[in-house]
């Protein structure tokens, strides 16, 4: 009797106590546990510094409580009139869809790429008169990275301002233009950890500035701006990343490297197992293999495909995903207003789009056992 597998969805690696250690004697030492302390100041310049070498424009960066905050933050800095249309990819997290809501606005739920499962700039392009958007809250899906320079071009030349969530691209996302904010997640589950915390990466700093200042609940800082200092000029929120949060944050990065060329090696080797099993069955999305995949999906062919395929693994104890599901216009309408435009591509694609485990800790043998199963169902043709 063979015994039964269990392999979670997904696994989280986080930073040990050892890693940890030095970290956390500094906050012991300076006493100081958030607002803007200096673990917080050297992670967002450490990471400046990473984006900067892939920018020819000066970079800055600021961190929040998470991505989802980090959102609604870069949304609120864009000071577009309440109420106004933000448009919206159909396939992606619910954070997108409850940041446009939070910052006062109304989200137009738009198609995606069939290939790539990313809204485009040509896609934006075809509903501007429809959607009458003010702003897209652009996604880099899956962590498949955008182009900023074409989304740049889209802002300047129709007025349409773009805020990217990369919350799940870091190491792959690069920010090349200098006027678009960029979202990024430390979630416990992304390869960047900090347990829960997000950063915005940006060239305009007066864009950063205000995203700082609205993390800090609205309150002017800054002795030169035309207001006494701790005076309010904008209703923000506590968005702050605490010290804790910086130090996780910091420890991973000093193992980022190592850690994303092993998620790199162990997706790679997946997927070719995956087609070699399934004899090129299954689709995926297109693009280059990430820098530090965090998640795998696949496409299995059909609904009923992916009902076996949640079925059996189920009884054996594999953990799967219908990530992104319902998609954004499924969800209760009591949730506000949501505008929603033709989505026939992610309608499409969310028939048979399916999550399989992965982590840095899965292994040969284990992706073989998936292989093996995905290769039963796709194969299965009742
Ligand atoms: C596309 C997308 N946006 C936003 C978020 C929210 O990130 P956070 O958990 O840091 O708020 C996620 C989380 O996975 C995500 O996948």
């Amino acid at each position: 009797m063979s015994l039964p597998i269990s392999i979670p969805l997904l696994l989280p690696q986080v930073p040990d106590r050892e890693a940890l250690w030095p970290y956390l004697g500094r906050i012991d030492e300076k006493r100081h546990y958030s607002n803007f302390g200096p673990l917080v100041k050297e992670l967002e310049s450490r990471l400046a510094e990473r984006f900067q070498a892939h920018s020819s424009h000066t970079l800055q960066v600021v961190t929040t409580s998470s991505a989802t905050l980090g959102l609604e933050l870069a949304l609120s800095s864009l000071d577009l009139p309440k109420g106004s249309h933000i448009l919206v990819p159909a396939l992606t997290f619910v954070a997108t869809l409850t940041a446009v809501i939070h910052a006062g606005h109304i989200p137009v739920v738009t198609d995606i790429d069939p290939a790539s499962w990313l809204l485009t700039p040509d896609i934006a392009k075809n509903v501007i008169k429809e959607s009458n958007a003010k702003a897209a809250l652009v996604v880099a899906t899956f962590g498949q990275p955008q182009d900023t320079v074409a989304w740049s071009e889209f802002q300047k030349s129709t007025g349409i301002r773009i805020v990217i969530d990369a919350a799940g691209a870091f190491g792959s996302q690069w920010v090349t233009a200098s006027d678009i904010p960029v979202v990024f997640s430390m979630h416990a589950t992304k390869s960047l950890v900090a347990g829960e915390g997000g950063f915005v990466v940006c060239g305009d700093g007066k864009t950063t500035a205000l995203i700082a200042q609205l993390s800090n609940f609205g309150i002017n800082l800054n002795p030169d701006a035309n207001l006494p200092v701790g005076q309010l000029s904008y209703a923000g929120s506590n968005a702050k990343l605490s010290e804790f949060h910086a130090a996780v944050g910091l420890a991973s990065l000093d193992s980022w490297d190592a850690q994303a060329e092993k998620r790199q090696t162990i997706y790679a080797h997946y997927r070719q197992t995956l087609d070699d099993a399934c004899n090129n069955a299954i689709t995926w999305q297109s693009g280059d293999i990430l820098a530090a995949p965090n998640t795998l999906s696949i496409r299995v062919g059909s609904s009923a495909k992916r009902e076996y395929l949640e079925r059996i693994c189920a009884e054996k104890g594999i953990g799967t995903r219908r990530w992104y599901q319902p998609l954004l216009h499924q969800h209760a309408k009591k949730i506000g207003p949501v505008i929603h435009l033709d989505t026939t591509e992610a309608d499409k694609i969310a028939t048979d789009l399916i999550g399989l485990p992965f982590s840095v800790f899965i292994t040969t043998e284990q992706i073989q056992q998936i292989a093996d199963i995905v290769n039963k169902v796709v194969s299965n043709n009742h």
